[in-house]
């Protein structure tokens, strides 16, 4: 057929990608369409960390409590536990997601949001949905085939999976949310860097009430030390909660250079007899596929009218949960980009911040995630286990461990140093909090981006360096208390003073008539429309009372003065500055 269809933005993919970025650009009034390739959303758990920048994603577009009400909550995530399986010998856990009283502080002080516990099975029809209600075209058992672009937009080729049929889709933008194995991403012959396949892993889905062994100590995970289990995989094999007791994904590892075995009934029951270590308890499986961990990452994300988000640039394991948040938190970068363009508001180079912006991210992450994998690999070492599957050299070692003297006392201390340092895959708060943006759309102040005072992995730090979130705490509006986060954001700019700053205000005002742009005015201090009786929005916010934060729809701050305007028209073309250089002239 030669039938062709229009629409603003064509959105192929709906995994976390594809779906949220449906959601953004729906809530930003955007023309937007989702073609997937299958008749339905996932029909397997996958993804399901969900971290408190993702939430505050959710926050914004108003899903947050929708997801809370579905999902496993933050203190059901409270132990990750090491052991030889769930009836055998436990070798430790670490207290997990910011749960324990040393990191929970650490956790809600950064954020108005919690994490939870959402599989995909869970997020993808919540953010379908509501990118439906606010407009979003769906069309599923649809292919995409291929793209060409030229000056004024995009032709997609797709095939209908129910009748055949071919047609065409023009629209102004393409974004390919089709996962890792992007047909998009391919087309557009991104650049990739790692070593790619690295190992391969067997995922299991299946129902068992397991209570009995875990109700008692909430994981999301629980990793079993077995002979074999380390080979490739995640480190060792798995028992992943995907709804407290009663439904579970298994983790093992096989060589991809030998293929995954016959994942058949019998198979699947010895491993999972294995893992549990009992035979003392009934299953039924539901799905079981093999899956690839992978090392890879685009170091380029776009081209033109094309942009990549999610697994289709970055592939890598689940470990530290970073998939479908950064999926998603790509999405979110992207949307109020493109619908600031297409709305006329912001110059088409706005757009190549997103590449700037999300590349880096993209590599930090692949290469955290695959980190954690090695680390696991310091509890074999840490029991000698290193070098060997034999499970006799594995008795020893649990042995060793129970043993009083010298020998025992150092394995005990290796075991527990080991443990704990897997706190950078189930504690890194940093890797979740310290995105910094260094592009276009973010205008250096020339001071120079503040040094981390603790490990820049495992504690948030924040600051309104420009190209940071703006931070969260909790000030007052009427006397409610309220985020600093929700001042901001829902797709329209934010400018950000206090006592002195009326200048900055009025400057947003007429600059934002001019420019057709929605400039929010925020003012915190006594008597303000936002006060601060706690005085911690005046320790964070790094300015002086009169300065001011441009903040972007995404929360990012794009532009700092740490000082208040000496005049109006100071303001006035300090603030006409930093909008041209970041949006473009009118
Ligand atoms: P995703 O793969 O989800 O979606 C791709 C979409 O594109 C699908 O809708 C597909 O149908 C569609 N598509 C593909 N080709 C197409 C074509 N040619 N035409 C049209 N449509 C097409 N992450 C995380 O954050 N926390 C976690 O805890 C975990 N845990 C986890 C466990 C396991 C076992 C795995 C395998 C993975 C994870 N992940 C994870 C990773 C997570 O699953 C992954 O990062 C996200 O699903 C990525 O979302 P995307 O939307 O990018 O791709």
């Amino acid at each position: 057929g030669t039938a062709s269809a229009r629409t603003d933005v064509l959105v192929v993919g709906s995994g976390p990608a594809g779906a949220s970025a449906a959601l953004f650009l729906a809530t930003y009034g955007v023309d937007v369409t989702v073609v997937t390739k299958y008749g339905r959303l996932s029909d397997t758990p996958r993804a399901h960390i969900t971290n408190q920048r993702t939430m505050e994603t959710m926050r914004d577009v108003g899903l947050e409590q929708t997801l809370m009400d579905l999902a496993t909550p933050w203190e059901l995530m409270s132990n990750t536990t090491f052991c030889t399986s769930l009836a055998g010998e436990e070798l430790g856990r670490v207290e997990s997601w910011g749960t324990s009283l040393a990191r929970k502080g650490d956790y809600e002080a950064q954020s108005p949001c919690h994490m939870l516990d959402a599989p995909q099975t869970i997020t993808e029809p919540v953010l379908m949905k509501a990118a439906q209600e606010r407009g979003a075209k769906v069309r599923f058992d649809t292919e995409y085939l291929s793209h060409s672009q030229d000056d004024e937009g995009v032709t997609t080729r797709l095939r209908d999976r129910l009748t055949g049929a071919e047609y065409s889709v023009r629209s102004r933008y393409l974004v390919g949310a089709d996962g890792a194995r992007s047909r998009v991403a391919a087309d557009l012959d991104l650049p990739f860097e790692g070593p790619g396949a690295v190992g391969g892993a067997l995922g299991i889905i299946f129902e068992a009430d397991l209570s009995r062994f875990v109700a008692h100590r909430p994981s999301v995970l629980y990793w079993m030390l077995q002979p074999g289990a380390e080979k490739e995989g995640v480190g060792l094999g798995v028992l992943r909660m995907i709804k407290p007791w009663h439904e579970w994904m298994l983790m093992w590892g096989y060589a991809v250079a030998d293929g995954p075995p016959d994942l058949t009934d019998e198979y699947i029951r010895e491993l999972a007899v294995m893992l549990v270590g009992t035979d003392d308890f009934e299953m039924r499986v539901t799905a079981r596929s093999p899956w690839t961990v992978n090392h890879h990452y685009a170091t380029s994300l776009a081209r033109g009218r094309v942009f990549c988000v999610g697994d289709a640039v970055h592939r890598h394991p689940p470990t530290n949960g970073l998939g479908s948040n950064t999926s998603v938190q790509d999405s979110y970068n992207l949307a109020w980009k493109l619908a600031h363009v297409l709305r006329g508001t912001a110059s088409p180079s706005l757009l190549e911040s997103y590449d700037a912006e999300r590349a880096p991210i993209a590599r930090q992450i692949v290469e955290r995630a695959n980190q954690s994998i090695a680390d696991t690999g310091r509890i074999m070492q840490a029991l000698g286990l290193d070098d060997t599957s034999d499970p006799a050299r594995l008795e020893e070692a649990l042995a060793a461990r129970k043993a009083p003297g010298p020998e025992g006392d150092a394995v005990r201390a290796a075991l527990r140093d080991a443990i704990a340092y897997k706190s950078y895959e189930f504690n890194a708060h940093g890797v979740e909090h310290n995105q910094r943006y260094v592009s276009t759309a973010v205008v250096p102040d020339g001071t120079p981006m503040p040094e981390f005072r603790r490990d820049e992995q495992l504690y948030a730090q924040p600051t309104t360096w420009p190209g940071a979130k703006l931070p969260h705490t909790w000030v007052t509006r009427d006397g409610h208390r309220v985020s600093t986060l929700d001042l901001v954001g829902r797709g329209e700019w934010s400018v950000v003073t206090g006592i002195g700053g009326a200048s900055w205000l009025a400057a947003a005002a007429a600059l934002g008539a001019a420019r057709g742009l929605q400039l929010r005015p925020v003012s915190i201090g006594p008597g303000e429309a936002v006060e601060d009786p706690y005085g911690t929005w005046a320790q964070l916010r790094e300015t002086d009372d009169g300065g001011v934060l441009l903040v972007r729809p995404d929360g990012y701050v794009a532009a700092r003065s740490i000082a208040a305007p000496d005049s109006p028209e100071e303001a006035h073309a300090w603030l006409a500055g930093v909008l041209d250089a970041v949006l473009g002239p009118v």
